[in-house]
């Protein structure tokens, strides 16, 4: 069995964001617009959205999208990304690949030292060929490819797989891939989850260390857990089988089958779930949270965080214990919980310990302990 470590974690946050008041802006011009059509239908209008509840709910200002045209248009409301040739980089590629090499640079590694690349995303962009594979090329890293997904919790379950291939000697050095465009699957017209999402891309590099080792500034990962319980409280029904179930199979009732969430039961289900997750693998470890230099959860809602971390600890703790990037990039899903690790350990010292942990869609729950080198 060999030792673990992240060498590498690379993160690409596009360019272009969208604030609150704008998003709220464009959704409120929406409603408008429809409930002229619903008055002289003489049906009930739709309520509009509000800034200050998304801050006060959510603790979300701000979002970065992949890409922005399209988003406030209310007559469109969803990105607009135009289809690429089958020999052209698909988008999605193209964002693991951006935070991929950036993973790689800071690894030290050459794409031929890799010999597995796996796709984790909430989302992906087609079933085949992978969008690993595509990385695989535009890379050119050895082995395979492939992809996988788990909701919000996709990154730190690749982790956990990509760590016991490299551990039992089955791969050398494996890179995770997590690029979400969340925004493309988002419906913009539901005030409950417009506000929520933002795109982001993240990379690891996780490979062996010899024993003895000592890549200061990296960290050796101790172990790796995943957990999940059926609840269609947050769910996506789009997929191949959507147009079998229509009358019309060329017509597509894309609205209904976009992401829907029943927020505050996933926020009360969740909450206590991620902190049981949390005490229990700690324990595992003869370890409590006070033995934790820092906590690196999933990035969906400030409240959710601190309410975990107070059921965890006892008490509340403050953003140097368990750091929040959620207030400018939103929930960028499988994402979110790896910038938040990318952004917040260079001030460790060797032997502080972190967790990593996500929580979303499933229910699912990922978690990894993580001890500096
Ligand atoms: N603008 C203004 N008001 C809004 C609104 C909006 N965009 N969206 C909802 N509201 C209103 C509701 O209509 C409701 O009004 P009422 O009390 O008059 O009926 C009120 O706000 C509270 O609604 P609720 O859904 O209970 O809000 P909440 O406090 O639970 O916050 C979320 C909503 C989505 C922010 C929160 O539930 C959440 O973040 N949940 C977890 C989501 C999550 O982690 N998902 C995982 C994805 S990985």
């Amino acid at each position: 069995m060999h030792r673990v470590i992240i060498s590498g974690i690379g993160v690409e946050i596009p360019q272009a964001s969208i604030t609150n008041e704008e998003l709220v802006e464009s959704f409120n011009a929406w409603v408008d617009l429809e409930n002229e059509e619903r008055a002289a239908r003489g049906e009930e209008p739709l309520q509009k959205s509000d800034s200050a509840f998304i801050v006060h709910a959510s603790g979300i200002r701000n979002r970065h999208v992949f890409e922005r045209e399209g988003i406030l248009d209310p007559r469109r409301m969803t990105p607009r990304i135009p289809a690429r040739a089958d020999d052209e980089l698909s988008a999605q590629a193209e964002f693991g690949v951006a935070s991929a090499r950036k993973a790689l640079a800071q690894a030290g590694r050459a794409p031929a030292d890799i010999d597995l690349v796996m796709c984790s995303s909430s989302h992906l962009q087609r079933p085949y060929p992978a969008i690993a594979i595509e990385m695989q090329q535009a890379l050119g890293t050895e082995g395979a490819a492939f992809d996988m997904g788990l909701g919000c919790s996709s990154a730190v379950a690749a982790l956990h797989v990509a760590v016991n291939l490299v551990r039992s000697g089955a791969q050398r050095r494996v890179l995770v891939t997590t690029p979400e465009i969340i925004t493309g699957h988002l419906n913009f017209r539901d005030r409950q989850t417009h506000f929520i999402f933002g795109d982001a891309s993240v990379s690891m590099v996780v490979e062996a260390a010899a024993e003895g080792e000592v890549r200061p500034g990296r960290f050796e990962v101790l172990d790796t857990r995943l957990w999940t319980q059926l609840s269609s409280n947050i769910r996506t029904n789009l997929g191949y089988l959507t147009r079998a179930a229509q009358d019309d199979p060329y017509r597509i009732d894309l609205e209904g089958n976009l992401i829907k969430q029943v927020g505050n039961k996933v926020f009360k289900e969740v909450t206590v779930a991620g902190h049981r997750f949390i005490v229990d693998f700690l324990a595992e470890h003869g370890q409590t949270p006070d033995d934790i230099r820092r906590f690196w959860l999933h990035q969906a809602n400030a409240r959710m965080n601190a309410m975990i971390l107070k059921l965890s600890f006892g008490h509340e703790v403050g953003h140097d214990r368990a750091p929040m990037v959620l207030d400018r990039l939103g929930n960028t899903a499988g994402a979110g919980a790896v910038v938040a690790l990318s952004e917040n350990h260079a001030d460790m010292k060797a032997g502080d310990y972190g967790l990593l942990c996500a929580f979303g869609a499933g229910y699912s729950i990922g978690g990894a302990l993580l001890r500096m080198m």
